[in-house]
């Protein structure tokens, strides 16, 4: 009741004082929760049909690239896509956000500003990431080269886990994502509902490591994150690599080295609001037939599913899969449209049921005359019609579940 009474209000308010950010709010506004293992939005369940698109602030950043953010987003709800999912980062790569620690290009934080602002605008809700595991646009290495440049005595780019001035580095970027005023829509970043959930980290893994430094890791940052933010979810960002809290479940890992991380226990830790996974079957499992791929991705799938629902208690997303043109045996569209119905029906299986998965989101989406950033995954709406097919029918199946 209360909270009908504050609706109306806000929506009062809203069309008193600004008219134009009414209709951010009619496409969903307000700040996604979680209750037990759902998604809630506005009081109602929420399901969600979604995209990766790693390279949206670099084209925003850029007045001749810009339109490309535009056009993804438009295609995007012109398919029912509702979650995207993007990187708050570039460390000293090229064109990068932050340049050197705490130094920043603001035409390429108005990039991101626009990122935000044009999505809300589109009805598609953001994860955004604050680094990568990878060298790819800095990622952990680079922060370790940063401290190391500073007189830090580290070599190891898994330090990024453990070095307190790497760590304070790490800590001062997320301060200046969520304190980012958005020079377009004028509302912090951390005051954004357009900001479904911040990432820590994209697929974190300490190879060899026993797995505190992560569970620490993840402990430490996510409070932090909250002391700031209170109203966003938060996740991890990570593969879904098992590790010793339930030794069974280090069978399903697809080979048997030891990534540091603890799909259960990490997604445990009591701020960290829901659970991800990534699928690549072809890239894990290389030379192993079809048919066992795919009863892998069943089994993997399931397990993950049953994990969050039983001993972690919260929400999921298949937050990347994707088939790759390149890295496929035997590719043709016709087979990635079959690998999607897969996962999709997998998804929606779930969710139907009452169970935890909320969704999926594939890798990845591009614009028209972006060829050059494909990579063998992407998807281009315009031009794939099959798939873009697939895609719509799986946002209105999810977004018509109701309870
Ligand atoms: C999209 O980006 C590509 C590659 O940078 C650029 O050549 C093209 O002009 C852009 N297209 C639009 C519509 O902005
Ligand atoms: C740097 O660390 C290594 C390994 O921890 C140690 O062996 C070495 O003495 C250290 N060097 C300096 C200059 O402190
Ligand atoms: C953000 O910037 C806008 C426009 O300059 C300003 O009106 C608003 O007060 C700023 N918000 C905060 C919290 O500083
Ligand atoms: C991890 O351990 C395995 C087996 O002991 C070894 O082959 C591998 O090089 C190690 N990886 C790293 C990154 O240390
Ligand atoms: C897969 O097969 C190729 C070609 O025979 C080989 O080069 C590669 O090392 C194999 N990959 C794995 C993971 O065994
Ligand atoms: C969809 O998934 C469910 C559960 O994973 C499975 O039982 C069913 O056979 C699948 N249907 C299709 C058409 O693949």
């Amino acid at each position: 009741m209360r909270h009908q009474i504050c609706v109306l209000t806000s929506l009062i308010v809203c069309f008193i004082v600004q008219y134009g950010n009414c209709e951010r709010d009619d496409v969903g506004g307000g700040f996604v929760q979680t209750k037990g293992i759902h998604f809630i939005l506005n009081g109602n369940p929420l399901y969600v049909n979604g995209f990766n698109a790693y390279w949206l602030m670099t084209m925003a950043s850029d007045p001749s690239t810009r339109s490309n953010v535009t056009s993804a987003f438009e295609q995007a709800s012109r398919h029912g896509l509702n979650l995207g999912r993007t990187m708050a980062f570039n460390d000293g790569d090229i064109k990068p956000l932050q340049i050197s620690p705490g130094s920043y290009d603001e035409d390429v934080f108005r990039g991101l500003d626009f990122v935000i602002s044009e999505a809300g605008k589109f009805g598609v809700k953001l994860i955004l990431s604050f680094v990568n595991n990878w060298k790819d646009l800095g990622g952990k290495i680079k922060y370790v080269q940063w401290a190391r440049e500073r007189g830090e005595n580290i070599t190891n780019e898994d330090d990024f886990f453990t070095n307190p001035v790497v760590k304070q580095y790490y800590k001062n970027h997320v301060k200046a994502i969520l304190t980012r005023n958005n020079t377009i829509n004028g509302l912090l970043y951390m005051d954004d509902p357009t900001v479904f959930s911040w990432e820590l980290m994209n697929e974190p893994r300490f190879p060899n490591d026993s797995g505190n430094s992560i569970q620490n890791w993840v402990t430490e940052m996510a409070a932090y994150v909250k002391s700031i933010d209170s109203n966003h979810l938060l996740h991890i960002g990570n593969e879904g690599f098992y590790g010793e809290t339930v030794p069974e479940r280090k069978q399903l890992n697809p080979i048997s080295i030891n990534f540091g991380t603890d799909f259960i226990q990490n997604n445990q830790i009591p701020q960290i609001d829901f659970a991800t996974f990534h699928l690549y079957d072809d890239r894990w499992l290389e030379n192993t037939t079809e048919r066992a791929k795919s009863v892998y991705v069943d089994k993997w799938i399931e397990g993950h599913l049953k994990d969050a629902e039983t001993l972690i208690g919260k929400p999921i997303i298949l937050a990347e899969f994707g088939k790759s043109s390149r890295e496929s045996p035997g590719y043709s569209v016709a087979k990635r449209d079959s690998y999607f119905q897969k996962i999709y029906n997998a998804t929606y299986t779930s969710a139907i049921s009452g169970g935890s998965c909320a969704g999926a989101m594939f890798w990845q989406l591009l614009s028209q005359g972006m060829d050059s950033y494909g990579d063998g995954y992407q998807v281009i709406l315009e031009n794939s019609p099959s798939t873009a097919q697939i895609i719509k029918q799986q946002s209105t199946k999810m977004s018509n579940i109701k309870f």
